[in-house]
């Protein structure tokens, strides 16, 4: 018989000291990477494509098996350059997710183009490809997916959907790096791929981004929107393009030197830390999967999921229980989960579900975007209603993971009391 829940008095299942994860774990060789960069007699890596710099982007490129790679200060600027690069002009449209993060699509608004969102797979979350096949009009682009939480989106389908229709397919492997499916790797199919270096991500440098791409005018157009004088000159050739070399296109995307020291030392040891976010999650989905009710995160066959960034586990519907009272059970129990994933899809923002931005005088910022409303995914939305976020875990003792698959085996045990048979809650 277990103790009683917390929330009717019971002990605490998790009593960790908060935070729970340490989404990042840097390491002494962090440290180490940092110093050795301002101790060394080469304080260059600010305006060309040499030092840590050009390393880096070599060791990217060959990982994902692209010609070219370009270090960016964010995953968003990132996303901007390979829009930028992609040719994406004011009024044309690109298919995207509604469940990604919001920068996936956002940058889009900064070149007056049309997000246009499809719907999820009811299983991964991923872009549901034959909602993208309706979504295809004449104004149509590119297509832009994310590989959510480590799982690689249908990338075989949507190559070949983007093909067929002379569409750009842009991947965001922001949350997925070193994720594979059937032996390719999620981030070498895309005409460009981009990927965030920042924040929590496991190659994290503070903040960063990167795009690799294999077609030379591509990597001239995305070098020139945020790259001038030294980094131009180097690799801008084709005469149009190479006037503007001076000055570049008018931003500024260039990483810091530290940042790229940081996020090289933890892709040396990438391995080790995936293995670690492995070893963990694996753990968490072997004690899930014995409560019956909160299922792991579905991984297809022939999927690895790399990074793992993100893990969200799925209440099964046919259980017929409310999330919101099960997660609030989980949090007294001591968990530092949320319910519905770590955010909605995009059509329930603001950004989304409106034109009357008030941005310019002349009318709204990207003047013939679409607006949407809860209920127009109903895939995606179904999907997020099931989702508990788990915290990031790196580096934490096997103790706590193993203490969070426990205490969901506890609260599973007791639903009858979670969801009162009035249908009240905790
Ligand atoms: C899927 C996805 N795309 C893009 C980004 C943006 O990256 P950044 O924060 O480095 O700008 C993020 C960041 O969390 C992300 O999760």
């Amino acid at each position: 018989m277990t103790s009683p829940l917390a929330f009717r008095g019971g002990p605490r299942a998790v009593t960790h000291p908060p935070p729970h994860a340490n989404r990042t774990a840097f390491t002494p060789a962090d440290r180490a990477a940092i110093l050795a960069y301002l101790e060394s007699r080469e304080p260059n890596s600010y305006y060309g494509r040499d030092g840590i710099l050009a390393e880096y982007e070599d060791h990217l490129a060959s990982f994902l098996s692209r010609r070219y790679c370009i270090l960016t200060n964010s995953g968003t600027n990132a996303l901007h350059s390979a829009f930028f690069a992609a040719g994406i002009e004011p009024g044309d449209e690109v298919i995207a997710p509604t469940y990604t993060f919001h920068a996936t699509v956002t940058p889009l608004f900064q070149l007056g183009a049309v997000p246009v969102l499809a719907d999820a797979e009811p299983d991964t979350g991923n872009l549901d490809v034959a909602d993208v096949r309706r979504k295809l009009t004449d104004r149509t682009r590119a297509i832009v997916v994310t590989h959510q939480y480590g799982h690689p989106a249908d990338l075989p389908t949507l190559r070949e959907v983007a093909s067929s229709h002379g569409l750009m397919l842009i991947e965001d492997v922001s949350l997925a790096m070193g994720a594979i499916l059937d032996g390719v790797r999620a981030g070498s199919v895309g005409d460009i791929a981009c990927f965030s270096l920042g924040s929590t991500k496991l190659l994290s440098g503070g903040q960063g981004g990167a795009l690799v791409m294999d077609d030379p005018v591509l990597h001239e157009r995305a070098t020139l929107v945020g790259h001038f004088s030294g980094r131009s000159f180097q690799t801008v050739q084709s005469p149009l393009l190479r006037q503007f070399a001076s000055t570049g296109l008018g931003l500024n995307y260039r990483m810091h030197p530290l940042a790229v020291a940081v996020s090289m030392s933890r892709f040396l040891r990438m391995e080790e830390l995936v293995a670690a976010r492995a070893e963990r999650f694996e753990r968490l989905s072997e004690l899930l999967a014995a409560t019956g009710v909160i299922d792991p995160p579905a991984t297809r066959p022939g999927v690895s999921r790399g990074s793992w960034q993100g893990y969200c586990a799925r209440v099964r519907p046919e259980a017929g229980i409310a999330i919101d009272p099960l997660v609030d059970a989980l949090r007294m129990e001591g968990l530092e989960v949320s319910a519905r994933g770590y955010h909605l899809p995009l059509h329930y923002h603001r950004l989304f579900q409106t034109r009357e931005d008030g941005l310019r005088r002349q009318g709204p910022y990207a003047p013939n975007r679409r607006t949407y409303r809860p209920g127009d995914f109903p895939m995606a939305e179904a999907h997020v209603d099931t989702l508990i976020g788990f915290p990031l875990f790196l580096d934490e003792p096997m103790e706590l993971v193993e203490a969070y698959g426990y205490a969901c085996q506890k609260v599973a045990s007791r639903l009858g009391e979670v969801c009162a048979p009035s249908g009240g809650t905790v």
